[in-house]
């Protein structure tokens, strides 16, 4: 399994040629690429040739390096790897384009919305020996550095019991968002949990709970409110507890995990703006400051652990909610082009994300089979 954190420098002059797809979310990463020491933006690509001029104006894009078809920006023999940040349902499909057109791939959560389609970039990557990573956002946080650090410094003692939850209304959100069934969405849980224990998931079981409105529940057939699931993990005593949901369950947006360690335990803050997490020391638990993790960043990205690149009223609705999302952002971005200029597997790299995500796709197969426990594929042996 790979590991989390990235190398902070090195030697080499190179820099890794990016070319970004879908520029909502994906915007969030362009200074960022613009900033490391090794890379640069060699493409943007929207569809909307108005938002696309805006993107690159705002960001000094050269006109050559804008595309409005992903399939142009592909030929471009000049870029490396793509970025791809364009909705759910694209994940896979523009994945398997890229590798098969001799790019590395980071794709935005999840990696795709089905097993063959996980099966099938796994394969794409091996065939075109090039390099994937899920740009899972939970697994850089400064909350999971912070545990994580306490985990490797023996100050947990062992792992006993993980729980993660993801809850957010989703009303509003693009059309795709409408009716998914919850843990098609579920790496921001299943990531955390796996990421702590080092381990891939085995077998998982879900039961269902609730109803949403059938306009909703239509659209993927999915009639669930909320989805709550328990996973064993390969070659481990650890057992994971995750919950999560979409529309119509009233909860404060969270996006948490806990651990409970055998001498020290972690429970994630209960209000996301106005409480602290809580760490538990036998009897006289604290209340924990989480310190940010911008050192281990080169210093002209360490910015953008604190910062959206849409600062104000047009800041992303996922970093308004997400608080930032633990200042992932250019953890992540140096992660990715440090694996490809070091010649080495990315953090996340195809077989965890294919794990993480079927882990949450199986999850809504068992609530929908009333709770059937499945046994996830091996995607090691493709
Ligand atoms: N914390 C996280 O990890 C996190 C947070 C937010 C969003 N996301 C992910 O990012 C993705 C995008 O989210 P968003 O809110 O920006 O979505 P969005 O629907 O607002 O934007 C999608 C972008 O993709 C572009 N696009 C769509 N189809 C395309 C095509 N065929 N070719 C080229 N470009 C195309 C659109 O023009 C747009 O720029 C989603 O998959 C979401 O899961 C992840």
């Amino acid at each position: 399994m790979a590991k989390a954190s990235s190398s902070s420098s090195t030697s080499s002059s190179k820099q890794i040629s990016v070319g970004l797809v879908g520029l909502g979310f994906g915007s969030e990463f362009i200074p960022i690429y613009q900033k490391h020491p090794h890379a640069k933006v060699g493409g943007i690509c929207q569809r909307d040739p108005k938002v696309l001029k805006l993107c690159g104006d705002r960001f000094g894009i050269p006109e050559k390096m804008r595309f409005t078809s992903y399939e142009d920006m592909l030929k471009k023999a000049d870029i490396d790897a793509v970025h791809i940040n364009t909705p759910i349902p694209l994940h896979a499909e523009q994945s398997i384009q890229a590798l098969e057109a001799g790019k590395h791939v980071a794709c935005t959560v999840p990696m795709a919305t089905s097993i063959e389609g996980c099966k099938a970039i796994v394969h794409a990557a091996r065939k075109a020996k090039k390099r994937y990573m899920m740009m899972e956002t939970t697994y850089y946080t400064r909350e999971f550095f912070y545990v994580k650090e306490l985990l490797d410094s023996g100050k947990l003692g062992r792992i006993q019991f993980l729980r993660a939850a993801h809850q957010q209304e989703m009303a509003g959100w693009p059309g795709y968002w409408e009716g998914l069934p919850p843990m098609h969405y579920a790496t921001h849980c299943v990531g955390p949990m796996l990421g702590l224990a080092g381990k891939l998931a085995k077998r998982v079981q879900c039961i269902g709970s609730g109803r949403i409105a059938d306009k909703l529940a239509l659209k993927y057939g999915s009639p669930f409110a909320v989805e709550s699931a328990h996973i064993q993990l390969a070659d481990s005593d650890i057992g994971c507890e995750m919950t999560r949901s979409l529309f119509e369950t009233a909860r404060q947006y969270v996006e948490s995990f806990d651990v409970y360690g055998s001498t020290r335990s972690f429970e994630w803050a209960q209000l996301e703006h106005s409480t602290k997490p809580v760490l538990f020391t036998g009897e006289s638990p604290e209340h924990v400051e989480i310190p940010d993790f911008a050192h281990l960043l080169p210093k002209s990205i360490r910015e953008f652990t604190g910062k959206s690149v849409y600062d104000g009223p047009e800041s992303h609705l996922s970093f308004k909610q997400g608080s930032g999302h633990g200042g992932s952002h250019p953890h992540l971005t140096h992660e990715f082009v440090m694996a490809l200029i070091e010649k080495r597997d990315p953090g996340i790299d195809e077989v965890m994300s294919a794990n993480w995500t079927a882990t949450g796709i199986l999850a809504h197969e068992s609530a929908m089979r009333g709770g059937e426990w499945i046994d996830l594929p091996d995607f090691a042996a493709i």
